[in-house]
C-alpha cells in the first residue's frame, strides 16, 4: 500500500525504515532519499513508525 503519493513510498519501506532506526517520517523518506512535500501523508507514516517502536523490545536496567 502507497502511504505517500508525492514519493511513491509504500507501508513496507516506512517500516523497514522505522525497523532500521528512523524515529520520524523525515527520516524515514530520508533513507529512500527522499523528503516529504505536501506533508499529508507524515501522520499516518509516524503512526505506522510508532507501531514498529512499540514491537521494540524493552530494555531492562540491571542492577
Ligand atoms: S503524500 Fe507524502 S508528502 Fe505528499
Amino acid at each position: 500500500m502507497i502511504v505517500c503519493n508525492c514519493n511513491r513510498i509504500t507501508e513496507g519501506e516506512v517500516r523497514d525504515a522505522a525497523r532500521a532506526g528512523a524515529t520520524t517520517p523525515e527520516r524515514a523518506y530520508a533513507t529512500l532519499d527522499c523528503e516529504p512535500q505536501c506533508c499529508c501523508c507524515l501522520d499516518y507514516a509516524q503512526e505506522l513508525i510508532d507501531e514498529e517502536l512499540a514491537k521494540r523490545p524493552k530494555l531492562r536496567a540491571v542492577a
